[in-house]
């Protein structure tokens, strides 16, 4: 019979405290994406506070090979954290009982009764948007111990790096409500409504008005200048001893008159849409430096994404357990270095439109040669937010190691496809001996290069040539 939630994290702990008792050592293996990093340092930082031997180690995907490395691996115990979905079988027949996945990603029915699967979707929650890894973990490190509750923090990085706070202004449902209050109580978080715009600590106004593409305001998203002259006007002080001031710095009246500024450029078209997308909650770290990438929680959502993308995910993991000296700095050079490399590869896909096939329903995009694997949900997610895209499904793919191929789809804003992407990649890619999987808006793949044509095939058939249905989702 399935454990309910509270079940399955006693089970957990006892799992853990016997380690501790009989000195197996511990092996966490998580993801290199926000959530997996956040989710990675919160069950890390958990087993140490509770004596365990533990070491922790990322992946770029879960696969057979992964399992066949724990066999040669010399430590005990191994928990897996926002991966692992679908492996539960081999997982049993490699570690015997020595394995925990915690995780959110859509799962088959299969492994609904695997006990030591803590996956959000066996107990009700919807993993796409009430709880992510890093919830996930946050949980099994309060059952281990109350005191872990300051882990909450981080937890909310999570939320928001996975795009979770899908409530109404961007707020939070679910275990995610849940665990922001519980930081909120602790005086970790600060939740406000504001305006949303992007750099809230670290970007100067009119870079920060300019980048920000939720909203995509015509004549000003994109438009530096036009940004600058819209804030000028406005009447804001713009810079302060030297510098340019950044968004988290402008008081009540300020913020009101970019507002009133916004709305008499756009000549009052499409204002409240325009308006309610601007404001929302924003998570704001108080402890943090004023002006650090740390202190607004998508920043720092933003930096793991970039140390995870190009391949420094132990920065990202030594920022989350809390180490604050020099490896700040190089948190601050990898975002701009990822910064950069997302203005390049964008401006290579958009120039050469051969790699660009679009249906009415579905971009296809070939980043072969371009976008390096790591960061193919980057650019999907990109290519899916750009407002000429809405409603469509998007997907990209790129080159993989060792003649592989690896897909990321996405679903954009306003796309009322009944497809369920987590679906049509885990059984495309099981169908051409691949694997793939994830959740109804974002979802990837990955196959070997001899099977792409037929690939593609079976992505036209199930998804470029569906039509939409009116039915929302
Ligand atoms: O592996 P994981 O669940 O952590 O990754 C989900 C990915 O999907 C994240 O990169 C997140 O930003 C993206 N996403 C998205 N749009 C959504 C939901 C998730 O681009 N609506
Ligand atoms: O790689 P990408 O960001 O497109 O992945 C989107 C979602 O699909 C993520 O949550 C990722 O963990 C999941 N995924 C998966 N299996 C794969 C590839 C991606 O579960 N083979």
């Amino acid at each position: 019979m399935t454990k309910s939630l509270d079940e399955s994290l006693s089970y957990f702990k006892d799992k853990i405290l016997d380690c501790i008792k009989s000195k197996k050592s511990i092996f966490v293996t998580t993801h290199i994406d926000c959530d997996g990093l956040t989710s990675g340092s919160i069950i890390t930082k958990a087993l140490i506070r509770a004596g365990a031997n533990c070491t922790v180690r990322t992946s770029k995907e879960f696969s057979k090979n992964v399992v066949e490395s724990f066999k040669t691996d010399s430590r005990d115990f191994h928990i897996v954290t926002d991966l692992g979905g679908g492996f539960a079988s081999e997982l049993d027949s490699t570690l015997g009982d020595n394995w925990i996945v915690l995780d959110h990603h859509q799962i088959p029915d299969k492994e609904i009764d695997n006990q030591n699967v803590i996956n959000a979707w066996k107990y009700g929650i919807d993993g796409g948007v009430e709880v992510c890894a890093g919830g996930m973990t946050y949980l099994a490190s309060m059952a281990l111990d109350e005191k872990n509750s300051d882990l909450s923090a981080i937890a909310i990085v999570s939320a928001l790096g996975d795009r979770q706070d899908q409530g109404e202004r961007k707020s939070f449902t679910g275990k995610n409500f849940e665990i922001a209050n519980t930081a909120k109580e602790q005086g970790l978080v600060d939740i406000d409504l504001d305006l949303l715009l992007v750099g809230r600590e670290t970007r100067p106004l009119p870079d920060a008005l300019a980048f920000t593409s939720q909203p995509f305001i015509e004549g000003l998203t994109w438009n530096r200048d036009a940004c600058l002259s819209l804030l000028n006007s406005s009447g804001i002080k713009l810079k302060e001893e030297g510098r340019w001031r950044v968004p988290a710095e402008l008081n009540e009246e300020e913020k009101r008159q970019v507002i009133e500024s916004i709305t008499k450029f756009t000549s009052g078209k499409n204002a409240t849409e325009i308006m309610s997308e601007l404001i929302g909650y924003t998570y704001t770290f108080p402890r943090e430096d004023n002006r650090s990438f740390l202190r607004d929680g998508r920043e720092f959502s933003t930096m793991l994404n970039s140390c995870g993308r190009i391949n420094r995910s132990g920065v990202g993991m030594a920022v989350c357990m809390g180490d604050r000296n020099k490896i700040l700095r190089e948190g601050e050079t990898i975002l701009r270095d990822y910064r950069k490399m997302i203005r390049e590869y964008m401006s290579i896909l958009s120039n050469e439109r051969w790699r660009i096939s679009e249906s009415e329903t579905c971009i296809m995009v070939n980043g072969e040669d371009i976008v390096p694997e790591t960061m193919t949900g980057t650019i999907s997610s990109l290519i899916a937010g750009s407002p000429k895209n809405s409603g469509k499904i998007v997907i990209l793919r790129t080159k993989g190691e060792e003649n592989t191929i690896k897909f990321s789809s996405r679903k954009s804003f306003g796309c009322n496809s009944d497809i369920n992407l987590s679906e049509i990649m885990r059984a495309g890619a099981e169908k051409f001996d691949g694997i793939g999987g994830g959740h109804n808006a974002a979802a990837g793949a990955k196959i070997t290069k001899d099977k792409l044509d037929e690939f593609l095939n079976y992505l036209e058939v199930n998804v470029v040539n569906v039509s939409s249905t009116s039915s929302s989702q």
